[in-house]
């Protein structure tokens, strides 16, 4: 059998075997596989489906197409966090610290965002002097010595996703659950970690819109995560508005530091306390969520987790007086309010366009080569079912000059609507699949 019989037997409805899965990933990891019939053969999977066993092996032939890590030379319970991705999610700059303070080994391996707003390792390079490109020697050293490590990818870690992912960009085919999973799973495998905690995002925001999919993801992502040998729970949580208030980078590490101080609360430590409590109950540092809360909020109260971000920042050679006194960190040149232009309950924020001004600023990236401006962002004073006076500020841009702010200031009050009777907001937690 070659390429051309798989493609027309999954066509056809057709199971792969694992060992056709195997040659098709390997043949188009090493490119005797060409790029027109891999595209025929996602489509078909697009409109077939995969069941568990091959979503299974196709995410472990993924996995296998490159070094994985190998985290055995660290002590404990290794944990790693994914999340679907969303705007103003800074939930990794506020989570880890607060798992690592607890005893968790996080020895993270993160990508640079494409998109509205930089990734983690991005938004950290925001510390003065922060290097993302660590050695491994020290990678380990650090894990071992201060429990957590955020860095860029450094090894060449599932090749097969990378090529994968470009083609389905362009094919129509990113959003078909078999393959989002073994693209998602391939990557956290290979990373090692005993205990995966995965934010599945949902909403107008949201990779999956609707609540239907980010369950269905939910439950691929575990069951082939649990297959793989490890512990893995996902928490499915509302992308309608964006998550907190702050979108950008600095600006985002500026809100994660307000949270570790215990300042702020709301959605976003809700979600670290829910995320944080899955982690330390899978890893068996606490019995059940109700004592994992306890631990977690134990560590804003007593500072251990503020202290743990200063001790990654300083492990990792930056500025570690950032943590502590945020004027350090980059500032925009110039700030804006943008004033309402009517009384009401706000309704609905279009999140993703929220993240297309923070990108318009310059925040985020257009291509992969795109420099971004870490100072610039949004603060949105006014979320769903708050209640506006006319004039009263929605929020603060922060720009790099004036006009960039009022274009932003103008792009921003059209992502709000309005509603004159009290609006109720959505469940932010919709479900925790464990
Ligand atoms: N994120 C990934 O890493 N892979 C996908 O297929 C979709 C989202």
């Amino acid at each position: 059998m070659q390429m051309t019989d798989w493609i027309a037997k999954k066509r056809d409805g057709g199971e792969l075997s694992t060992e056709e899965i195997e040659a098709i990933i390997q043949g188009y990891t090493t490119g005797s596989i060409p790029d027109y019939q891999m595209s025929a053969l996602c489509m078909a999977i697009y409109f077939q489906g995969m069941n568990e066993r091959e979503t299974y092996d196709l995410t472990m032939s993924m996995l296998h197409s490159g070094e994985t890590l190998d985290l055995s030379p660290i002590k404990g319970i290794k944990g790693d966090k994914h999340s679907t991705g969303g705007v103003g999610d800074k939930t990794s700059l506020i989570l880890c610290p607060m798992v690592a303070a607890c005893g968790i080994k996080i020895a993270k391996m993160s990508g640079r965002g494409l998109g509205h707003t930089g990734g983690t390792i991005d938004k950290l390079e925001s510390f003065p002097g922060f290097v993302t490109g660590i050695s491994e020697e020290r990678f380990f050293e650090n894990v071992n010595r201060i429990g957590i490590v955020i860095a860029g990818q450094t090894a060449n870690l599932v090749p097969a996703d990378k090529k994968l992912y470009a083609l389905r960009d362009v094919t129509g085919t990113v959003p078909s659950i078999p393959l989002i999973v073994s693209s998602i799973m391939s990557k956290k495998l290979a990373s090692g970690a005993d205990v995966i905690v995965l934010d599945i995002k949902c909403g107008s925001g949201a990779f999956m819109k609707d609540e239907a999919h980010a369950r269905a993801l939910a439950e691929g992502l575990t069951r082939v995560g649990r297959l793989a040998g490890r512990k893995v729970c996902a928490v499915i949580t509302d992308m309608d508005e964006p998550l907190g208030c702050a979108v950008g980078n600095a600006i985002e590490v500026k809100e994660a530091i307000s949270v570790l101080k215990g300042e702020t609360r709301g959605e976003l430590l809700e979600l670290c306390l829910v995320l944080g409590s899955c982690m330390l109950t899978e890893a068996g540092l606490a019995v059940d969520d109700s004592q994992a809360r306890e631990m977690l909020t134990e560590t804003i109260t007593s500072g251990s987790a503020l202290k743990k971000l200063a001790e990654l920042v300083e492990g990792q050679y930056g500025d570690s007086a950032a943590v502590y006194d945020t004027s350090l960190l980059p500032e925009a040149a110039v700030t804006v309010e943008v004033p309402s232009e009517r009384a009401g309950y706000v309704q609905h924020i279009e999140a993703e366009q929220v993240g297309l001004v923070s990108m318009h600023l310059g925040g985020g990236r257009a291509t992969k080569e795109s420099t971004i401006d870490l100072s610039v962002g949004l603060m949105l004073h006014k979320k769903v079912a708050d209640y506006v006076e006319a004039g009263e500020s929605l929020a603060t841009i922060y720009a790099p000059n004036a006009p960039k702010a009022a274009e932003a200031a103008e792009l921003l009050r059209r992502c709000y609507t309005f509603s004159d009777t009290p609006v109720e907001k959505p469940k932010f937690i919709k479900d925790i699949i464990r």
